[in-house]
């Protein structure tokens, strides 16, 4: 069912609810199993979708927020409610303008309206100086929480090497399954522009396939997903020009393309059954769908103390409790999608690897130390540290070959690791590097810290971290390792 023109507030949901209950009961009343539901929300690229899907899991919560205005409004008598509603704005209001534009307009709207206020304790001297420096903090802001950093990263290591994997695997299902409509799902799809470049090169393969062959190159269904939080409106700011550009470079003789976004766990049902022909994820399958269970002993006590991920000091019970998590995670990842991909259809997967499985010798092992430092610095609590744990498993080529074989549903075509310097580019300085990895390393996890640490500590943190990479970069050649499987699904 489809939505059309759904905006960003709750009617939506409430129609859809409405409509699966009516159906619910038509299909109790004639003893048939109630249908899977695929519900579509459909508005113009510009409308605020991050308001929409965030309503997904905090519908309960937003209510509970402006029950406390209703509550006001009833004890004060005078008034009625009629509608009570809240809806959510980028603070820069247009997100698909650039990052300079968006941090001008954000400090020029909140001068506006508190530089009156300010200049009568601060005094008119210091506002420009104090304006300016608020604007630099916002882009800061806005780049390290939409990724920016991480995209360039990604997007170097998805196009140059598992790019040709990710063609070779979407050519031969369209050359064995020739569908009129390919769908296509992105799974973790993130904010940045590298899905829809991933998207435009999978298109391109097909166009050429289906053109060499002389046949009508097909339609193209688009799924893109993450989960509710993720951002949205920016992914779909970039559409207008994803489908401007696609009608320059291909004009009649491909599509037409259409592209969704779907705010649902991958560790779930997200599509009906035997649907996709296509799956592509890349850096999202390695995060787990839960902190496991086994860094915690019966009576409560942390086990991996001191660290925040598998390190050279955990108890060997610490690498067990990850790999049990990812084995049951990673199973039903390909359990699920095995439901809801058509036989013969392609799944290219990119993610965190390592060599050794009890020592992977992450990034993360590092910024576990740099923690601990501001531990013994009394600047973080220890018990706080001891208590946190990344849910992330960077598992070995052989973990991955022998889950793969135990689920059954696919076939292997292709099981390689990549491995790409921390820096990424080694042609530049040290400190250009280092910098680069910890804005890179910030962008991935600070909201998790966030909520651990409180934000107070995150510039302290990060800077720290910067020397401490700086310093093992130059003491030792330091490697992410990525792994890439391309799987056919069985019969
Ligand atoms: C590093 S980003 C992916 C980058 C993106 N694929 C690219 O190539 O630019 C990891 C993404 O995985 C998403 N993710 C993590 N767990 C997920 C889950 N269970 N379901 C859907 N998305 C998930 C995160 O929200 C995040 O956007």
């Amino acid at each position: 069912m489809a939505d059309m023109g759904c905006s960003s507030g709750p009617n939506a949901f409430l129609l859809v609810s409405r409509i699966i209950d009516i159906i619910d009961e038509a299909s109790r009343g004639i003893n048939r199993q109630c249908p899977q539901f695929g519900v579509f929300l459909n508005d113009l690229p510009g409308n605020d979708f991050n308001g929409l899907f965030n309503q997904l899991s905090s519908f309960e919560k937003d209510l509970e927020e402006v029950e406390e205005v209703r509550q006001l409004v009833k004890a004060e008598t005078s008034f009625a409610v009629d509608k009570l509603e809240t809806f959510i704005i980028d603070w820069s209001v247009d997100s698909s303008q650039d990052l300079e534009i968006r941090a001008k307009f954000a400090a020029k709207s909140l001068r506006v309206v508190t530089e009156a206020l300010l200049e009568t304790t601060f005094t008119h001297e210091v506002m420009d100086d104090l304006f300016r420096l608020f604007e630099a903090c916002i882009k800061e802001r806005i780049a390290v929480k939409e990724g920016e950093y991480v995209n360039i990263v990604l997007s170097r290591i998805v196009t140059s090497k598992a790019g040709p994997i990710i063609e070779e695997s979407a050519r031969k299902v369209y050359n064995t399954l020739r569908p009129e409509c390919l769908m296509m799902a992105k799974m973790g799809c993130s904010s940045g522009p590298n899905a829809l470049q991933v998207v435009s090169r999978i298109i391109d393969v097909i166009e050429k396939a289906s053109r060499s062959i002389n046949c009508q190159c097909p339609q193209f269904g688009v799924f893109l997903n993450d989960l509710p939080g993720n951002d949205f409106n920016t992914m779909f700011n970039l559409l207008l020009n994803f489908y401007k550009d696609l009608q320059e470079a291909k004009g009649s003789s491909c599509g037409p393309c259409f592209v969704s976004g779907i705010p649902k766990s991958f560790y779930g049902r997200v599509f009906p059954d035997k649907f996709l022909h296509f799956v592509h994820s890349s850096y999202s399958v390695h995060w787990l769908s839960q902190v496991p269970r086994g860094l915690v002993s019966e009576n409560g006590e942390a086990l991996n103390k001191g660290n925040i991920y598998i390190a050279k000091t955990s108890p060997p019970k610490i690498h067990k409790a990850y790999y049990a998590q990812f084995k049951s995670d990673f199973t039903l990842f390909l359990r699920l999608r095995s439901r809801e991909m058509v036989s013969g259809g392609g799944m290219v997967l990119i993610f965190l690897g390592s060599i050794h499985s009890d020592d992977p010798d992450l990034v993360y092992e590092l910024f576990g130390s740099t923690l601990h430092d501001m531990v013994l610095e009394g600047l973080i609590e220890e018990e706080k540290l001891d208590n946190f744990n990344l849910p992330l498993y960077s598992p070995t080529v052989d973990e991955v070959r022998k889950l793969v074989e135990a689920e059954g549903s696919f076939a292997f075509n292709k099981l390689e690791t990549i491995t790409v310097d921390w820096g990424v580019d080694t042609s530049q300085s040290l400190d250009t590097q280092a910098e680069f990895v910890a804005k890179t390393v910030r962008a991935v996890i600070e909201p998790l810290l966030t909520i651990a640490f409180g934000h107070a500590v995150m510039d302290d943190l990060f800077l720290l971290f910067e020397t401490r990479v700086k310093a093992r970069m130059a003491e030792k050649r330091s490697e992410f390792v990525t792994i890439v499987v391309s799987l056919t699904k069985k019969e």
